[in-house]
This record gives structure tokens, C-alpha cells and sequence, in this order.
């Protein structure tokens, strides 16, 4: 069996007393997507925070390409060099152009020199369909614009794992659809990637695995065909149930 990209086992994390994640297993094969679905409150963000280091966990164990990165002794930054993230309010830097909110981290964290920084920079936002606003502000693109120029700078360091939380939860309904294109683009090209979602049916058509949260713990999991087709835990029954009353799958 190839060795999964990350590796979580029996995590738990806790605010204040209470129990956010609760022996939380999850394995995420190279080159695959997986995507976290469950109401709010259910734990998602929190999961992907912990995946990142940006939270730290009260127990289990949490392994990035078969080294433990919650061991003591880690290296905080570099574990982050390697797991890009992605928020809902895609956070660039208002004051910095585009090409400059991107090439901040590889010219900065990871040396790349400027001209190599900006020609990498510039080959992503084409990609992205973005070629034309490497020189404007933040606040002169849409909302959609935005958060493509946030996925291209997650993607600037060349990460080994994606996290997108929520992506296009903060869109318009009609920038949704050329964020979530950016994500089917990435899938084909390999690339690893986590996400939480509202969106069922892109998490239906674009993810290898589900998991269903709730309470902080991963209730259901498997293949979408299975996780929405035929779930085998009532409670996943029924919030597919008000998802598809709300008109969202
Ligand atoms: N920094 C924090 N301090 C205290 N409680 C927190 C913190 N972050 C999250 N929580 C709590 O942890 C629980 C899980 O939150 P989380 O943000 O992971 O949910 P979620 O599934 O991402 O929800 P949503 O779909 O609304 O984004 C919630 O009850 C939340 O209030
Ligand atoms: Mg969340």
C-alpha cells in the first residue's frame, strides 16, 4: 500500500473543556481528494487547522508522508511550507499587488530569487486565468478573482498537501463555479488535497473519499458513491436529508 500523504490518528482536540475533535482516523492517499462534510460547528476547520499545525492537538498522532509532525521536536515551519491552506476569506495582503502577495513566501520563507519567484508567480496566475492582474490590488479583482489569487499563492511554494476551507462560501453564487474549476484543474494534475465543503455536489463529483463529521468525530467515511448514495449511519441519512430539502444536493 503507498504510504499516505497525511495521516491522522486518534486526534483530539479540545477549546476550553470542551471536545472539538474526538479520536479523529483519517488517511489521505497521495494524489487523491478528500472531502469533509457535516453541519457547522461539526469540527472541519478545526481538522484541517490541526492537519496544519496552526492548532495543536491534546492527543493522537499526526504523520505527513510517514514522519510524525506532532512530535515535540518538530519543525513547526517547515511542516507548513509543505501543507498549503487556503481560507473562506481568501486574507491577501491588501497593500501588496497580486504577483507581490504571491511571491512573499517563496522569496522570503523559501529564498527563491525574485525573478525566478515572479516568473513562477506569472506562469500560475495564466494558468489560473488570472495573467492580466499580477500588477492590480487585491480590491480591484471580484471576490472569485480573489480567491484564485489566494489558491495560487497557497500553490507558489509548491506544497506537498493542499487544505481549502470553505473556498467559495464567501462567493457569489456565479464566481462559485470558476473557483471550484481551479480545484477539478488541480485534482487532474495530482495534486493532494483536503477540503471542506458546503458544496455537496462538487464534494459528490470531485472527491475519492467523504467524510462525514459531526460532533468533532468522523462518523462515516468512504467513497461519495457510498457516503451519499447509500450511508450506512442514520445521522449521515439525515443531513443529507436537510441538504437536499435545502435545494443543495
Ligand atoms: N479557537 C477556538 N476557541 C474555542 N472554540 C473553538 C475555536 N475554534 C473552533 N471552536 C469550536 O469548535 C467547534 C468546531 O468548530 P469548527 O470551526 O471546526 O467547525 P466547522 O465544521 O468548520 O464549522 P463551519 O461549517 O461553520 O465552518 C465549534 O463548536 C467551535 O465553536
Ligand atoms: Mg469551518
Amino acid at each position: 500500500m503507498t504510504e499516505p500523504v497525511l495521516r491522522m490518528r486518534s486526534v483530539r482536540k479540545t477549546f476550553g473543556g470542551s471536545v472539538v475533535l474526538r479520536d479523529v482516523d483519517l488517511d489521505v492517499a497521495p494524489h487523491t481528494v478528500t472531502a469533509l462534510i457535516g453541519a457547522s460547528g461539526s469540527g472541519k476547520s478545526t481538522l484541517l487547522r490541526c492537519a496544519n499545525l496552526l492548532e495543536e492537538i491534546d492527543d493522537g498522532a499526526i504523520w505527513l508522508d510517514g514522519a510524525e509532525i506532532t512530535d515535540p521536536r518538530t519543525d513547526a515551519d517547515a511542516v507548513r511550507r509543505r501543507i498549503g491552506i487556503v481560507f473562506q476569506a481568501y486574507n491577501l495582503f491588501p497593500h501588496l499587488t497580486v504577483l507581490d502577495n504571491i511571491t512573499l513566501a517563496p522569496r522570503r520563507v523559501h529564498g527563491v530569487a525574485r525573478k525566478a519567484a515572479e516568473e513562477q508567480a506569472r506562469g500560475l496566475l495564466e494558468r489560473l486565468g488570472l495573467g492580466a492582474k499580477a500588477d492590480e490590488y487585491p480590491d480591484r479583482l471580484s471576490g472569485g478573482q480573489q480567491q484564485r489569487a489566494a489558491i495560487v499563492r497557497a500553490l507558489a511554494v509548491r506544497p506537498r498537501l493542499l487544505l481549502l476551507d470553505e473556498i467559495t462560501a464567501a462567493l457569489d453564487p456565479e464566481l462559485v463555479g470558476e473557483v471550484l474549476d481551479v480545484v477539478r484543474g488541480l485534482k487532474g494534475e495530482g495534486m493532494t488535497m483536503v477540503l471542506a465543503t458546503h458544496e455537496m455536489s462538487f464534494a459528490r463529483e470531485v472527491a475519492d473519499q467523504v467524510c462525514f463529521l459531526e460532533g468533532g468525530v468522523v462518523l462515516e467515511h468512504g467513497s461519495p458513491e457510498a457516503v451519499f448514495g447509500d450511508p450506512r449511519q442514520e445521522r449521515t441519512r439525515r443531513f443529507l436529508r436537510r441538504i437536499v430539502e435545502a435545494g443543495r444536493l
